[in-house]
């Protein structure tokens, strides 16, 4: 297990009408939202991410559709199968991270804790495993 990784409950109001989930900064994620992005008409095949952040935090939904969210720190390998768009995965800094398996249509919404920094991205994997196995 990743240590502080986890998959968050959103609240869930069913109704005949359609049914309505919500996000509230520090109620239902762990940091203040600062940017919110979204990856979508991924081809199939394709895999999104493949870095890590130094500083920033993500909070990833499926909003439609499916994918698998890769996680790795340096040691250990987890795979979080996201299909529900009730269902959060916090994605702690630090964390080499990879999207695949897009299903069609699919939607990721990935909250942030820090605007878009280039600076803060590490780019390349042995960098990450060096700096994680320090
Ligand atoms: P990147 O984070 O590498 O995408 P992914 O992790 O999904 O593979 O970003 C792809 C491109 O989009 C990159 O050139 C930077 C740009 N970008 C922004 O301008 N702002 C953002 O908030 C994000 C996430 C990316």
């Amino acid at each position: 297990m990743i240590s502080n990784v986890k998959i968050i409950q959103l609240p869930k109001i069913l109704d005949e009408r359609g049914n309505l989930s919500v996000i509230e900064e520090f109620k239902n994620t762990p940091f203040k939202i600062e940017r919110a992005y979204w990856i979508y008409d991924v081809p199939g095949g394709e895999v999104r991410g493949g870095h890590a952040y130094k500083k920033n935090e993500e909070f990833i939904v499926a909003l439609s559709g499916s994918f698998d969210v890769l996680l790795n720190d340096g040691k250990e390998e987890e795979t979080f199968y996201l299909n529900r768009s009730y269902y959060g995965l916090y994605v702690p800094n630090g964390i080499w991270r990879q999207i695949k398996n897009f299903s069609t249509n699919s939607l990721a919404l990935i909250l942030s804790s820090t605007i878009y920094d280039e600076n803060d991205y590490i780019r390349d994997y042995e960098v990450f495993k060096d700096l994680r196995n320090d």
